[in-house]
């Protein structure tokens, strides 16, 4: 993918199973990246690649003329696992899943203001594609409790998309109430854990109080759970937070791999895109959508961890647990400042002293280039991070205790090299 290309000019990767993948010189490294974390199961699971297989062997190719049985396993299949999904949409990727979320709000509410996360990724689109990384320096001014000044993410991105687009710290509910009470929001959307920035949890009582900012003005919130989704729980991060979105929207793991995003959430919302009134309804297109051979990679996803959901969770834990321990134990003993945070399976080293709450204690005190000159030594050790500060790290199922072992004792060898 090209962002690995600007990063990686130089690294050519040729295939990967499993836990791990191999360059184009046969060099082979457990990877952690898991292609930005969809890799749940681990790259090529053989009961997910079987089901695309036989899929096309059946001969279901696209037919894009209504629905199809597959598409509605799948729908069943994500309404009985995902607490708050009542209905839901398919499309290709998560940037897709998320623009027509955000179309269904606006039609919803009739209002047109988006607030999203500073930190936060909810995708490529324009509407939201700002304040992702930005330096301490462009922090300076900024105080708790205050909107962010928007700064865009791309060149080239159309600038009245920014007249509705407002920025706030993740965990400053002071932030948020400010700008609903300012502004006519339709949607507030976030990931219910910052993972486009390590693993920023929520505050006890934060996404209670979000729900109830979005309530008390109007707006609908919007669950961004295209990475936390299927990774920490079949029933995303919102059964395990019990706070309820109006919707949500889903991708990366849900089909382990394959190209698939999901729109869901309540009837009274999802019911815009057959909306009686042709000048309210929501428009949600796209010639792949609903690609039989995703389907299938979904419906088998999905149905492998409703069956064995239990041994898998377990297996991810127990490896995120031994990982965690096992890198704040060497940490500690080359003296580092550095915090392991953990959710289940992802995990990341902070090079900070403690536990960050929002993008901007992370941009104040983490040490990016450390954190940069280390994942490049794993790299070259064979172990594979995204070698960008506060990359989340993805176990998946496939990984074993040796893996972590063979990581850890790396990881040693790594740090020693750092100390240098
Ligand atoms: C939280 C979140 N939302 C949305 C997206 C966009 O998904 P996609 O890359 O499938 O378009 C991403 C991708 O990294 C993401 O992490």
């Amino acid at each position: 993918m090209s962002l690995n290309r600007a990063i990686h000019p130089m690294r050519v990767f040729v295939r990967a199973k499993g836990a791990y993948m191999w360059d184009h010189t046969g060099k082979r490294y457990i990877d952690y990246h898991a292609a930005f974390a969809p890799y749940l199961l681990g790259h090529g699971d053989d009961d997910i690649d079987s089901a695309v297989i036989e899929s096309m062997q059946r001969g279901e190719s696209l037919i894009g003329a209504g629905t199809t049985p597959w598409e509605r396993e799948v729908a069943d299949l994500l309404v009985e696992s995902v607490p708050y999904l009542e209905q839901v949409q398919l499309t290709s990727s998560g940037t897709e899943a998320v623009a027509f979320a955000l179309r269904i709000a606006r039609a919803a509410t009739q209002r047109n203001d988006i607030v999203f996360m500073q930190g936060g990724y909810n995708g490529w689109m324009d509407s939201v594609a700002f304040n992702l990384m930005d330096p301490a320096s462009a922090l300076e001014s900024h105080k708790k409790g205050q909107e962010h000044a928007l700064r865009p993410i791309s060149a080239g991105m159309d600038e009245s998309t920014a007249k509705g687009a407002h920025a706030v710290e993740f965990n400053d509910p002071e932030a948020l109430a400010n700008v609903l009470s300012q502004n006519q929001v339709a949607a507030v959307i976030l990931e219910p854990i910052l993972q486009n920035v390590g693993i920023v949890k929520p505050q006890p009582g934060y996404l209670e109080e979000v729900r109830s900012l979005c309530d008390r003005h109007g707006s609908l919130l919007i669950f961004d759970e295209v990475k936390t989704g299927f990774r920490h729980a079949l029933g995303g991060y919102q059964s395990i937070c019990k706070v309820s979105p109006d919707l949500s929207v889903f991708g990366k793991a849900a089909a382990n791999g394959y190209p698939l995003g999901v729109i869901g959430g309540r009837t009274e919302y999802m019911s815009y895109v057959c909306h009686p009134d042709p000048s309210r309804r929501v428009l949600v297109a796209g010639t792949y959508n609903a690609h039989p051979f995703t389907v299938a990679a979904a419906a088998a996803t999905v149905r492998k961890l409703k069956e064995r959901g239990k041994e898998i969770y377990a297996h991810l834990d127990r490896l995120g647990e031994r990982m965690q321990k096992g890198l704040t134990r060497l940490f500690a003993a080359q003296d580092y400042p550095t915090t392991v945070i953990r959710q289940g399976s992802a995990f990341v080293v902070y090079f900070m002293e403690y536990e960050p709450t929002c993008w901007m204690d992370i941009a104040r005190n983490n040490d990016a280039e450390l954190d940069v000159r280390y994942r490049n030594l794993l790299i070259e050790r064979g172990v594979f991070h995204f070698p960008v500060t506060t990359k989340q790290g993805s176990i998946s199922f496939a990984h074993t205790s040796s893996d972590i072992d063979e990581t850890l004792s790396i990881t040693q060898d790594a740090l020693q090299e750092l100390r240098r």
